[in-house]
C-alpha cells in the first residue's frame, strides 16, 4: 500500500498523454512480468521500459544476471530507463547534497542497473525527513523529477514514432582546447570522415540530409564558411539576439552572476551570441562552446565549478527551442556539458547538465576504452552511449637512426669476444650512432669494459622501443579495420592475452579468414577467440547502432576497456559501462596489486633509495574500472590492507592484514583521486579512507613497522588534532568539480613560475575524503603530508593513452609532483607503472617520456598514420608536444634532446612544416610557438641557429594565419 511514489510517476506519465502498464515482479526477477505484460509472442507491446525498482533487472540487490537482462532488453528493443527512489537518505537531504545519491545508493541503484543497459538515472521519490509529529513516513513522489522522467520518456517515444524523413537531429562537435586548431576533434576519432559517413548512412536510411560533396567540403563548410567575416573558429550558423537571450534564458541571473551582463565575452559581437555550425537538411552540426575559463588563471583557481557561459547555455537552448531537435548526438570523446556543475548522480533541476539537456534525447558516440568518463556522460547528461573503437595498435618498429643503430647492435651480437679489433671499432660506431640520436649523453666515453655493459643496455632499450605498442592513426566510424591492421592487432592481442608470439603468416591467415599455414597450430580456444575478434573488426557495428539509437531502440550494454586485453568490448556500437563496483577490487586485482606494489618498491630501491615511508599515488576511475580495481589494490597492498566482504562477496569496508603476513612495514600512502574516480567509485573512496584510518590507529604496532602510524603520531604531536583528522589520506576536488586545471593553465601558457602550478593544484585538490565520505577542505593537512612524500606514481593502463597523449596525466601526476616539490623543497622520483603488458613495468617519468617520444612523436609510423587524417592528425601531434611541455613544467624531467628532435622533425624540416601548415595552420603555429615557449622557460637550450630558425618558422606560420584573416577583411 505504500506506493505513492510509483503512483506519482504513473500520474506524471499519464499527464503527458502516455498509457502506462505497471507491473510488479516477485522474486527479484523482472522477466516474468515483462513476458506477461509487455510482450506479445516475443514482440514488444510497449514503446519504452521504465524501471522504478532501483535494482538490476534480474537478480535484485544481492546478485545480478546482466547477460540475461541484456538478452531480455534486446528482445524487447525499447529504451530502458532506470530511475531511483532514495533509500538511505531523505528526499530533502538528496536535494541539498552535492553528491546526490549516497555511495551505496549510487552503486546498487545506478552502477549495477547500468550493467544491464539502463540509462537516465533520475530520482523520482523517497521519504521525507520531516520529523514533525504527524508527518508522513510513507514514500512520496518528487513531482518535478517525476515530470522530468515523464518528459524524457515522452520525447523518446515521439522519436520512435516519428518518420526518419522529418526527424531533426543535432550533431555536436567539440573544440578542446579552444583556439588551437582543435575544432571538431575527438579522442582517437577521425571526426569529419566519421561524420560524413554518418550523414551518408542517415541519408540512405531515409533522413533528409543535404550531403556535402566530400569530407573536405563538410570540413570547410563547418570550419571556414563565414568564419573569417566574424573572426570565429567556425562557421556562424545562427545569431541569438541579446534581447531574445535575456527574454528566454530562464537561468539568466545565475549566468550573469558568473559571466556578467549578457551576452558576455564569448562567441559574440556584442549584439548577438553566435551559434557555430552548419545545417545539412534536417541535420544541424554544431560546435559546442568552450567552458570559457580555460585561459583565465584566476578562475582556474576556483575550487568549485560554476555556471556555463551565455554562449554555452544559449547553444543548448537554441538546439532545443529554435532548431527543435528531436535528438542530439554528441560526436566523440568528449565535451563539457556533462562536466558542468551539479550533483554527481541523480541530478536535480538545479544542476547545470540537467538544465541544459532537459528532456532532449541524448546519444553519445564515445571511445570504447573510456568507461569512466563515458559513465559521467551517461549519468550527468542522461546519455545513451554508442561506443566506438579506438585505433588498432601495432608495434612501434624502428626508423632512421634507430634502425642503423640496431643493425650495428646485431652485428655486435654476432661477433665472438675473440674478435677484439672489430669489436673495438664497432663499439666506437655504436657509440657515435647512439650519440647522434641522443640515446647516450654526448660527453660520455666508454672504456672497453663499460662498452660491453652499455651495449647490452642499449640493445634492451632498442628492443623495447621496437616492440612497444602504439595506436595506429585514427578510427573512422563506418569503416572496418583493414586486413593488415587486423593482422597487427591480432598479434598484439595474442601477446597481451595469451602470451603467444604469432608469426606474421599466422596473423595474416586469421585476418584473411583462411586456414592456418601448413604445419602451424594454435589451440582451438585461442584460434576461436582471435577469429571472433577478426570477424567483428572487419564489420561496422557503429553506424547501425547510431541509426538504431535514433530510432529509439535498445542499445545493448558492453564493458568498456582496451581491446587488446578485453575482447568483450567488441562489437562496438554499444552502451558502455564499468565493472561492478561492489566487486572492486576483485581477488584477481588484489593478487596483481601485490606484485605491482612489489615491483614499484623494487625499482625505487634498485635506484639506490631506502624503502619509502610515504608514497603519493594518483588514482583514476578508468584504470580501476578496466582492471577490476588494480590500482586500488596496489594502494591497499602498500598499506597492508585488504577489502572486507560480506556473505555475498560484496565490498563493505577495509581490514588490515597482519604485519607478519605483510613481511615489511606498512607504507603510508596519500591518494589523490580524479573527480571521476570520486564520482564513480564512492564505496572505494571510503574503503581507502578506512584502510588509512585502521593503519593509523593500529596501536599495537611499532611505528618503525607502520609508517602510517608513525606519521599520524608525529602529526598529532605537532598539530593539536584528533586521530580522525590525522589519518586523512584521500584527497580530491570539491564535490561537483573535476581536474586540477593545470592542463588549462599550461595550454594557455598563462603562468609565470612553477609554484603557481603547485598553488592551483593544491587549491583544487585539497579536499580530504575521510571515512564518512564527505569532504573537508584541508589544505594544511595536504601540505603537511606532501612534505614527507618519498615518491609519486601513477599506473598506465592503456596502450592508446600515453602520458604524453592526453593532458590529464600531467594534470594529475605532474600536478602532485609539483605540489610535493613546493612543500618539501625536493624533487622526488616520479614513476609510471606500465600495466599495458601482462608483466607490468615501472619506469621513471623521464624514461616514460623518452619512450613515448621515440615510439610515437618522432616515429614516422605514428605521425604519418595521423597525418592521413589531415587536420585532425596535426592537432594530435601538436597535443603530444604541448603535453610534453606540461611534463617539463610540472616535473622538470623531460630531457632537452626531446625538444631538439621534435623541432628538427616538425619545424626545421621544410617539407614537413609546409605539410602541417597546409593541413592545420592554427595547430602548426601553436606547435612552433610551444617549442619557443619551452626554450624561454629553459626546458631546453637551442643553439642560436635553431632558435632563429624556429622564430622564422613561427613568424612564417603566423603570417599564413594572418594572411588568412587578411583575406577575410578584403
Ligand atoms: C578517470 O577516469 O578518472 C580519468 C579519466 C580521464 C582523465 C582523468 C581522469
Ligand atoms: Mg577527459
Amino acid at each position: 500500500g505504500n506506493t505513492a511514489h510509483y503512483d506519482g510517476v504513473i500520474s506524471a506519465l499519464e499527464a503527458r498523454g502516455l498509457r502506462v502498464i505497471p507491473a510488479f515482479a516477485c522474486g527479484l526477477d523482472s522477466r516474468p512480468a515483462i513476458e506477461q505484460y509487455f510482450q506479445d509472442n516475443g514482440k514488444a507491446r510497449v514503446d519504452a521500459l521504465v524501471s522504478l525498482t532501483g535494482f538490476s533487472l534480474v537478480g535484485g540487490p544481492a546478485y545480478n544476471d546482466a547477460a540475461a537482462a541484456s538478452d531480455t532488453l534486446s528482445e524487447l528493443d525499447v529504451p530502458y530507463l532506470a530511475a531511483q527512489a532514495v533509500e538511505f537518505q531523505s528526499l530533502e537531504s538528496w536535494e541539498k547534497s552535492a553528491q546526490g545519491l549516497t555511495p551505496v545508493e549510487a552503486t546498487m541503484m545506478v552502477a549495477i542497473p547500468e550493467i544491464d543497459g539502463s540509462t537516465g538515472a533520475l530520482v523520482f521519490g523517497g521519504r521525507s525527513g520531516d520529523i514533525a509529529p504527524g508527518a508522513s513516513r510513507d514514500m512520496q513522489v518528487h513531482n518535478e523529477r517525476a515530470d522530468m522522467l515523464a518528459r524524457r520518456v515522452q520525447r523518446l517515444i515521439s522519436l520512435r514514432k516519428s518518420s526518419r524523413a522529418t526527424r531533426k537531429i543535432a550533431m555536436v562537435l567539440f573544440n578542446f582546447p579552444p583556439n588551437g586548431g582543435s575544432v571538431g576533434t575527438a579522442a582517437f576519432l577521425s571526426v569529419f570522415s566519421s561524420l560524413y559517413n554518418s550523414l551518408k548512412a542517415m541519408q540512405q536510411a531515409g533522413y533528409t540530409v543535404d550531403l556535402p560533396d566530400s569530407v573536405d567540403d563538410l570540413r570547410n563548410r563547418l570550419l571556414d564558411g563565414n568564419s573569417k567575416r566574424y573572426g570565429t573558429t567556425a562557421n556562424v550558423h545562427a545569431h541569438i539576439e541579446v534581447n531574445d537571450h535575456v527574454r528566454t534564458e530562464i537561468h539568466l541571473a545565475d549566468i550573469e552572476k558568473q559571466w556578467g551582463a549578457a551576452p558576455g565575452r564569448h562567441q559574440t559581437d556584442g549584439r548577438s551570441i553566435f551559434v557555430l555550425g552548419a545545417q545539412f537538411g534536417n541535420v544541424f552540426v554544431g560546435i559546442q562552446p568552450a567552458f570559457g575559463y580555460e585561459g583565465d588563471p584566476m578562475r582556474l583557481l576556483f575550487e568549485h565549478g560554476f555556471a556555463p557561459t551565455h554562449a554555452f547555455a544559449g547553444f543548448y537552448r537554441w538546439l532545443r527551442e529554435q532548431f527543435k531537435a528531436d535528438a542530439v548526438v554528441h560526436f566523440g570523446t568528449h565535451g563539457a556539458l556533462e562536466f558542468m556543475p551539479g550533483k554527481q548522480t541523480a541530478l536535480s533541476a538545479e544542476c547545470w547538465p540537467d538544465r541544459l539537456i532537459a528532456d532532449l534525447p541524448n546519444f553519445y558516440l564515445y571511445a570504447g576504452n573510456n568507461p569512466s568518463e563515458g559513465t559521467i556522460a551517461k549519468r550527468r547528461s542522461a546519455a545513451t552511449l554508442i561506443s566506438y573503437q579506438t585505433p588498432p595498435v601495432t608495434h612501434a618498429g624502428l626508423y632512421k637512426g634507430l634502425l642503423e643503430l640496431k643493425s650495428s647492435l646485431e652485428r655486435w651480437r654476432s661477433l665472438t669476444p675473440e674478435a677484439n679489433d672489430e669489436r673495438g671499432q664497432l663499439a666506437d660506431l655504436i657509440h657515435v650512432q647512439a650519440c647522434a640520436i641522443d640515446l647516450v649523453p654526448d660527453g660520455d666515453v666508454w672504456s672497453s669494459d663499460q662498452a660491453v655493459e652499455a651495449i647490452a643496455k642499449l640493445t634492451n632499450t632498442v628492443l623495447e622501443y621496437e616492440y612497444s605498442l602504439i595506436p595506429n592513426g585514427l578510427h573512422v566510424v563506418g569503416e572496418g579495420v583493414s586486413q593488415d591492421e587486423r593482422a597487427g592487432l591480432l598479434a598484439a592481442m595474442a601477446d597481451a592475452g595469451h602470451q603467444l608470439e604469432l608469426s606474421n603468416d599466422i596473423a595474416m591467415a586469421i585476418a584473411q579468414d583462411k586456414p592456418l599455414p601448413a604445419g602451424e597450430q594454435l589451440s582451438a580456444d585461442v584460434l576461436d577467440a582471435l577469429r571472433r575478434v577478426n570477424t567483428l573488426l572487419s564489420q561496422d557495428h557503429e553506424l547501425p547502432a547510431l541509426l538504431h539509437a535514433l530510432d529509439a531502440g535498445f542499445i545493448p550494454p558492453a564493458p568498456g576497456g582496451d581491446l587488446i586485453r578485453n575482447p568483450d568490448v567488441l562489437p562496438t556500437g554499444r552502451n558502455m559501462h564499468g565493472f561492478d563496483p561492489m566487486r572492486i577490487p576483485s581477488a584477481f586485482a588484489m593478487k596483481d596489486g601485490e606484485s605491482q606494489a612489489k615491483r614499484l618498491l623494487a625499482r625505487h630501491i634498485a635506484d639506490g633509495n631506502a624503502l619509502p615511508e610515504t608514497i603519493a599515488l594518483v588514482l583514476w576511475g578508468t584504470d580501476n574500472l578496466k582492471s577490476e580495481g588494480g590500482p586500488i589494490a596496489q594502494a591497499l597492498s602498500l598499506m597492508g590492507a585488504k577489502p572486507r566482504l560480506d556473505g555475498y562477496g560484496r565490498l563493505c569496508g577495509a581490514e588490515l592484514i597482519s604485519l607478519e603476513e605483510l613481511g615489511r612495514p606498512r607504507i603510508d600512502v596519500m591518494l589523490t583521486l580524479s573527480g571521476i574516480f570520486r564520482d564513480l567509485l564512492p564505496l572505494q573512496v571510503k574503503l581507502l579512507a578506512e584502510a588509512a584510518f585502521l593503519a593509523g590507529t593500529a596501536q599495537d604496532e611499532a611505528p618503525e613497522q607502520n609508517f602510517v602510524r608513525k606519521h599520524v603520531l608525529a602529526h598529532m604531536a605537532e598539530h593539536d588534532c584528533d586521530i580522525e583528522t590525522a589519518t586523512l589520506r584521500v584527497f580530491s576536488n570539491a564535490e561537483g568539480a573535476y581536474g586540477s586545471n593545470l592542463n588549462h593553465l599550461i595550454d594557455a601558457g598563462c603562468w609565470n613560475d612553477e609554484d603557481e602550478l603547485a598553488e592551483t593544484y593544491t587549491r583544487r585538490k585539497c579536499f580530504a575524503y575521510g571515512r564518512s565520505g564527505t569532504p573537508v577542505k584541508s589544505p594544511a593537512m595536504l601540505n603537511s603530508i606532501l612534505k614527507n612524500v618519498d615518491l609519486a606514481y601513477q599506473n598506465l593502463e592503456s596502450v592508446e593513452l600515453g602520458v604524453t597523449t592526453i593532458d590529464h596525466y600531467f594534470d594529475t601526476l605532474g600536478g602532485i609532483s609539483r605540489a610535493i616539490k613546493r612543500s618539501s623543497g625536493t624533487d622526488v622520483p616520479v614513476y609510471v607503472s606500465d600495466q599495458t603488458r601482462s608483466e607490468g613495468k615501472v619506469r621513471t617519468i623521464s624514461e616514460q617520456i623518452a619512450l613515448e617520444t621515440r615510439t610515437r612523436t618522432l616515429n614516422p609510423k605514428w605521425y604519418e598514420g595521423l597525418l592521413e587524417h589531415g587536420y585532425e592528425g596535426v592537432r594530435n601531434i601538436e597535443a603530444q608536444v604541448s603535453n610534453t611541455v606540461g611534463w617539463s613544467a610540472t616535473t622538470g624531467q623531460v630531457q632537452p634532446w626531446i625538444y631538439k628532435q621534435i623541432t628538427q622533425t616538425f619545424v626545421l624540416d621544410e617539407n614537413m612544416r609546409r605539410r602541417l601548415s597546409e593541413l592545420n595552420p592554427a595547430a602548426s603555429t601553436k606547435l612552433a610557438n610551444r617549442l619557443i615557449e619551452a626554450s624561454e622557460r629553459n626546458y631546453w637550450t637551442p643553439d642560436e641557429e635553431t632558435l632563429e630558425a624556429l622564430r622564422r618558422a613561427s613568424e612564417e606560420l603566423e603570417d599564413i594565419m594572418e594572411g588568412i584573416s587578411a583575406e577575410a577583411v578584403a
